[in-house]
């Protein structure tokens, strides 16, 4: 297959374009690096089945040739960047969907869009099924990223249903893995610098707040099960082995062996008490579910952090 990957730049773009590079298929990749970088890329420069276009999806672009599929992995993703660039992160979900949408439209493409579990807010239900709505405050700061997502889902699905495109939606949670940025405020890279740095590890609230941790390597073999698959609803992708903040923080500690002391500081507005995704759609559509341990997983995480 000849694949369009838009966000491909980014952590989670850059492994998917490993995977697909891999599986055989050509990929033609779209990135503006808005927060993306080269350096995620580096290693695919002269491939002989990859080329790089740098593209801002919300502007108007063709793509010349055959298209099997689009994939749209393109948007800020942490915390710290959509808030940082909250009119970029909406115009990526409403126009840069759009024309990725049209792209696939016209080529007569797959279509893969990577949504995310914020698409529940601070859920009310728990573990997150696909058939919650959510609980999405529509005005408060994380707007820009939930709303936009919920909206690129929609117009997903109007796609489908409109013009027939065959459209698949994968619902991410909190995922992890070499490639991340240090900086961009997640906790995965957060403790493991602060504990790398024999610094304080940063709780925010009490440290009870639960969060589910999927390598990335098992997420980006979900995303390609789902964009082979004719399932057109969301699917969650994440792992649901769930432990609090406090508790991770601990197995931080242990496993960097560092001696960090644990400080508190106050919860950010918005943020979700529990998160575990509930997988069984995935398991029973996919035949899915991830296979990577957190200690198997934060092993090369680790390494990477300390390569920077
Ligand atoms: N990492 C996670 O845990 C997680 C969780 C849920 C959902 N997701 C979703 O997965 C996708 C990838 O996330 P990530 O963690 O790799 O984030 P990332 O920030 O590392 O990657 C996103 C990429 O999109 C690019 N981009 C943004 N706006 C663009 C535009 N207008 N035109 C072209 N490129 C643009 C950025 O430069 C970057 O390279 C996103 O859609 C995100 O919402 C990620």
């Amino acid at each position: 297959m000849r694949i369009v990957a838009a966000g491909a730049a980014g952590f989670i773009g850059s492994h998917f374009c490993d995977r697909l590079l891999a599986e055989g298929h050509s990929v033609v990749a779209l990135d503006n690096y808005l927060t993306g970088s080269p350096a995620n890329l580096k290693h695919l420069n002269g491939h002989a089945r990859f080329a790089f276009v740098e593209q801002d999806v919300t502007r108007p672009f063709e793509v010349e040739g055959a298209v099997d599929a689009v994939a749209n992995l393109a948007s800020p993703a942490s915390p710290k960047d959509y808030l940082r660039h909250p009119i970029e992160t909406l115009d990526v979900g409403s126009a840069g969907t759009r024309n990725l949408l049209e792209l696939a439209r016209s080529k007569q493409a797959r279509f893969l869009l990577t949504s995310t579990s914020e698409c529940y807010g601070d859920p009310l239900v728990h573990p997150q099924v696909e058939t919650y709505w959510g609980n999405v405050n529509p005005v408060g700061p994380r707007s820009c990223y939930d709303e936009s997502k919920r909206f690129a889902e929609a117009l997903t699905m109007a796609y489908h249903r409109q013009h027939g495109v065959r459209t698949n939606i994968a619902r991410i949670f909190n995922t992890y893995g070499p490639r991340m940025k240090l900086d961009d405020g997640r906790v995965v890279p957060a403790f493991l610098d602060q504990a790398l740095r024999g610094e304080p590890l940063t709780v925010f609230g009490s440290g009870a707040q639960t969060r589910s941790f999927c390598y990335v390597s098992d997420l980006v073999d979900g995303l390609y099960r789902l964009m082979l698959s004719d399932e057109r609803y969301p699917v969650n992708l994440g792992n649901p082995c769930e432990m609090t903040i406090l508790e991770f923080a601990e197995r931080i500690r242990a496993l960097t062996g560092s001696r960090s002391e644990i400080v508190f500081e106050p919860l950010p507005e918005d943020d979700p008490k529990q998160r575990r995704p509930d997988i069984s759609k995935a398991m029973r559509v996919l035949g899915w579910e991830p296979r990577v341990k957190l200690e198997e997983g934060l092993g090369p995480t680790v390494e990477f952090f300390r390569s920077l």
